[in-house]
């Protein structure tokens, strides 16, 4: 294995509260880099032409991203492999697996609105996770908060301390530029900057008597401001963002396109390199010789014509080559890799090869499922995968019952895919849908139509939550599964699930069965 493939690689997520400029900033990173051309603009994006990042059509009716989508470019001599998440909370599932695949993360936050829930609950998991996070305060060019009250937000809401490595010349109209703190030069702002030839204007320090001139009040703020926390806030220490207890801080405006080299920049520099992930049998280091990889999402369909269906796979350790031949652990199955797609820019493409941290698809129907893992024929299984116990329930019915074979194959994918939750009651009966938020039954809905032609009747469970259960004596775990019957159902990987329609039914089972354990989250293994 090249090792300096290996240290070249960075894979990271855009995540943020929607609205707060994800989108346009992954279009500025792509437009920087040279992967695409033209910026198809946000605007343009809602109604005619949609983002790079966007595939499926959902996308474009409802302006949110459903789908989660990898794009691999160069920046520099790194190989950057960015993973968009999707931006609405209701696909939030999808987006904590997308954090399992990622070495680091950009955090967006719009300057105006500061610190926001989905922010939040993303970082929480980044937090649980030890993700470095490089944090980008977004929209300097229109009226936003305060940045010393912005620092502090994220400090007292994030629990992550901030460390600015720029800071802003005024705000709005009167939006300057950022001083790098770092490198003691000044940035000058120009709207509108669209074009990447354009080299931005800088000045050497704060202290330069033309800036003041220039500048004025702004400039002698920022000149203040600067004295107060660079003597107040903690110096930058890369072992501490490494453990995802810092953040640096970047300032800009992703419409203008500023702000964003620095953001590449900053991830060459500090981020890193794909490193040691555990499975149930032993850490396995990305310089291992033999290739393992996790599958970390699955899609269906993504290109209708095809019909098909691609396992996200995160490559470990090893080298990936066209043709080799990869055992999935959990069926013991050995198939060939020989149509493998990479995600350059907006193309997908086949590719020959493929190293630690980087995304490969595969294209199969059914062979990879969410959690799986692939090595050369050692038996592993990564960790680390969460399935959520769903917090909304509704039963689904197929109107014509000739399409009941449909309807069983399309969940059983979506299942597979992860896009929402199918149980089966145990004595029988509806199946039941379980999602962390209600949008997922409206995609369902809508995917069930368009790629299976089913039409479905889906009305409110009697259930309000679910917990996995599990047990170390079998006999004892068979012997509640039997006296819970008519609670029982089996998920899509067969994990026997209790389904309750209060909270207190669970707390009586637990004191009932105290053997028996009651889990609010899956980790595939
Ligand atoms: P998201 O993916 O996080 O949901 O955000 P997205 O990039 O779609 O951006 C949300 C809105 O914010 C977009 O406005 C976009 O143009 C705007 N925006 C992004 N970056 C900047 C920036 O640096 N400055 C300013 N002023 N705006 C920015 P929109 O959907 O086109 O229209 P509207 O929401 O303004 O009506």
């Amino acid at each position: 294995m090249s090792v300096s493939e290996l240290k070249r690689r960075r894979t990271f997520a855009v995540i943020s509260h929607p609205d707060a400029g994800k989108t346009t900033l992954t279009e500025k990173l792509l437009l920087f880099s040279g992967a695409i051309q033209i910026a198809g603009t946000v605007k343009g994006r809602k109604s005619s032409r949609f983002a790079t990042s966007d595939w499926m059509d959902i996308e474009k009716q409802r302006g949110i991203s459903v789908a989660s989508s990898v794009m691999q470019f160069e920046y520099g001599d790194a190989v950057m492999n960015l993973l968009d998440t999707p931006g609405h909370e209701d696909f939030s599932e999808d987006t904590y697996r997308v954090l399992t695949a990622v070495d680091a993360a950009i955090m967006v936050i719009d300057g105006a609105n500061g610190v926001e829930a989905q922010t939040l609950k993303l970082l929480e998991v980044c937090r649980s996770r030890k993700t470095p996070i490089i944090t980008f305060i977004n929209k300097l060019d229109r009226e936003v908060r305060q940045p010393l009250d912005l620092l502090d937000e994220i400090e007292q809401h994030l629990g992550v301390a901030a460390v600015p490595f720029t800071w802003p010349i005024g705000m709005g109209k009167e939006f300057q530029g950022v001083y790098d703190i770092r490198h003691d030069q000044v940035r000058v702002f120009r709207a509108g900057q669209e074009t990447l030839d354009g080299a931005v204007e800088t000045l050497q320090g704060l202290g330069d008597a033309d800036g003041e001139r220039r500048f004025g009040p702004a400039w002698l703020r920022t000149r203040e401001e600067v004295e107060l926390i660079t003597g107040a806030s903690p110096a930058f220490d890369k072992e501490a963002f490494l453990r995802g207890d810092q953040s640096p801080v970047l300032f800009g405006s992703a419409i203008n396109n500023f702000g964003v080299k620095e953001i590449l920049d900053t991830m060459v520099e500090l981020a890193p390199p794909p490193s040691a992930r555990m499975t149930v049998q032993r850490p396995v280091d990305p310089a291992e010789p033999k290739f393992t990889g996790v599958v970390f999402k699955v899609q269906a369909n993504m290109d209708l014509a095809h019909r098909d269906r691609v396992a996200f796979i995160r490559v470990c350790s090893g080298r990936f080559e066209r043709g080799m031949a990869l055992k999935v652990s959990r069926t013991g199955k050995t198939f060939r890799a020989n149509n493998v797609v990479a995600f350059l820019s907006q193309r997908r493409e086949t590719i020959s090869e493929a190293y630690p941290g980087d995304i490969i698809g595969i294209p199969n129907h059914g062979t990879l499922s969410l959690g799986d893992t692939l090595t050369e024929g050692e038996d592993l299984q990564f960790i680390g995968l969460p399935f959520f116990a769903p917090e909304i329930f509704q039963t689904i019915e197929v109107v014509d019952p000739m399409r009941a074979k449909q309807l069983g194959e399309a969940l059983r994918q979506f299942g597979d895919e992860g896009a929402i939750q199918v149980f089966r009651p145990v004595l029988g009966g509806s199946l039941v849908l379980g999602a962390v938020g209600q949008l997922q039954f409206e995609v369902v809905k809508h995917r069930l139509a368009a790629e299976y032609k089913v039409e479905v009747r889906i009305s409110p469970a009697r259930y309000r939550m679910s917990r996995w259960v599990t047990c170390d004596d079998p006999a004892e775990l068979r012997r509640f599964s039997d006296s819970y019957a008519a609670r029982m159902a089996l998920d899509a990987a067969d994990a026997p699930t209790y389904l309750a329609t209060h909270g207190s039914e669970i707390e009586v089972a637990q004191k009932l069965w105290p053997k028996i354990v009651f889990n609010e989250l899956r980790e595939r293994s």
